[in-house]
């Protein structure tokens, strides 16, 4: 299942991440794409506010994942820096996936063979100065119930529009 959501203001990108934080359950997987600068970030700080995350969320650059507490344990990876795929089992990436953490794996497409079957895979593209586009893929039962809870949640926020229907695959 494919769907688009559209943003029009960082602050709305980080509304639809408190959504997703709010909606998601653990063992979650949430793959996140995008270029530099399209709000992959801004999206997380939003994902950690809606898990209740107290603390500051950065991107996870240098340290590859970083470990948050909140209603559910949150597991931030960014494997931006990692060259091969073998690199994942030193972090103990598909342990991680299994611990019940919900699993946010930006530059997680890097290694498209690494990833559960049943993942959402978000990615945002940037449209012009304050607008983003969010495609929304879910490749199983479980990251499709989430993704139509999500986008539900999503569909009134200010500065949030969804696209109606599904996308062509
Ligand atoms: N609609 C939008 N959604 C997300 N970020 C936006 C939007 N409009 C402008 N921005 C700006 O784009 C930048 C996104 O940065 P960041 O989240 O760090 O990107 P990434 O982590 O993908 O490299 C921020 O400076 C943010 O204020
Ligand atoms: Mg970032």
């Amino acid at each position: 299942m494919r769907r688009e959501m559209t943003t029009s203001s960082a602050e709305a990108t980080r509304g639809v991440g408190r959504a997703l934080g709010e909606t998601v359950s653990a063992g979650a997987v949430v793959v996140l794409t995008g270029d530099l600068g399209a709000g992959k970030t801004v999206l997380a700080k939003g994902v950690a506010e809606g898990l209740g995350v107290a603390e500051e969320v950065t991107s996870p650059t240098f340290n590859i994942l970083l470990v948050h507490e909140g209603r559910v344990e949150l597991a931030h990876f960014d494997l931006y820096r990692l060259e091969r795929e073998a690199e994942l089992e030193d972090i103990d990436f598909w342990g991680v996936l299994e611990s019940g953490a919900a699993c946010l794996v930006e530059w997680g497409d890097r290694f498209p063979d690494a990833l559960p079957p049943d993942a959402l895979t978000v990615s945002i593209s940037i449209t012009g100065d304050e607008s983003r586009r969010i495609d929304v893929k879910a490749s199983g039962p479980r990251s499709e119930a989430l993704a139509q809870a999500w986008i539900e949640a999503s569909a009134g926020l200010p500065g949030v529009a969804v696209v109606p229907g599904e996308r062509s695959p």
